[in-house]
């Protein structure tokens, strides 16, 4: 498994797995890797010849309130990880790297930034995006993957690659879960005991909420219900909605017409939990 920090020795590592004509996908991360990280390494493998992963903490996806500061790094094991998950490249620049002295160039994706995420974190997608357009033409890659738990960003990615004609299949990847429902972060080990205990709540409710939705029930009313249950369990939601999959606008009435998503966001003790499901 090749590392690459800087952009000269990408360019030869990529030129030379092109040279032996392969196909190429890239899994972007901010490290901190867990088995979902994994999956989507496989992911890859199965729509690639070579699987190149981004280590990269972007700090232009982190507001004032967020938490760049205390984002876990853990170079060693993430790459003892990658390597066993049969990984070709790793590219991982410094900040410097990423944004010289001067950068002034950032991408902006209307539309599914806007809501959830995009008001609770302003300037994240911007970031988001900015980053990852410059890691899908660092790496030339042709499939880059995504986990669909971070919904509204597979949504935000997927749209900047159509808009910007870049020659790239955004592969949407199953979100991984404990046995339990809670879908694997990066952030899960913040959680203290009693919180872990705790946190599965956020998938049963949405499951059931989305199982009433999908019999027929009202949506507003199962939304409220479903977020009083989160507040008495102990949650500070900050949203449980039901919207266009694509789009992410808000729906108050199921649609006949095409794929919906119920999204929630909620704070448990200092953790930020998020997670989605098909509706
Ligand atoms: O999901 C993440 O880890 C990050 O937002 C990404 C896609 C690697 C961009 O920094």
């Amino acid at each position: 498994m090749q590392i690459c920090r800087d952009l000269p020795s990408l360019r030869a590592a990529t030129a030379a797995l092109r040279a032996a004509s392969r196909r190429l996908a890239l899994v972007p991360t901010m490290g901190a890797l867990h088995e979902g990280h994994v999956a989507l390494v496989h992911a890859a493998r199965g729509e690639a010849d070579a699987v190149a992963a981004s280590i990269f903490v972007n700090p232009l996806q982190f507001n004032a309130s967020d938490d760049l500061a205390r984002y876990p790094r853990d170079e060693e094991g993430d790459l003892a990880k990658l390597r066993a998950a049969g990984c070709d490249l790793v590219w991982m620049p410094p900040v410097e790297a990423m944004y010289p002295p001067g950068s002034a160039t950032v991408i902006e994706v209307a539309g599914p930034s806007a809501g959830w995420e995009g008001d609770a974190r302003p300037g994240h997608f911007r970031g988001v995006a900015t980053v990852c357009c410059k890691l899908f033409l660092q790496t030339g890659a042709e499939v880059a993957a995504f986990g669909e738990k971070d919904w509204q960003q597979l949504q935000v990615v997927t749209r900047m690659a159509a808009d910007l004609d870049i020659p790239i299949h955004i592969l949407p990847v199953p979100t991984v879960r404990e046995a339990d429902g809670l879908a694997l972060s990066s952030r899960n080990r913040f959680l203290t005991p009693e919180e872990r205990a705790t946190a599965p709540l956020l998938h049963r409710v949405m499951t059931e909420a989305a199982a009433a939705i999908a019999g027929g029930a009202a949506v507003p009313g199962t939304l409220a219900a479903g977020g009083a249950r989160l507040v008495a369990a102990g949650f500070a939601p900050d949203y449980l909605a039901l919207v266009e999959a694509e789009t992410l606008r808000a729906l108050d009435a199921p649609r006949a017409d095409g794929p919906m998503r119920l999204v929630a966001a909620a704070r448990l003790g200092t953790v930020r939990l998020l997670d989605n499901i098909p509706v």
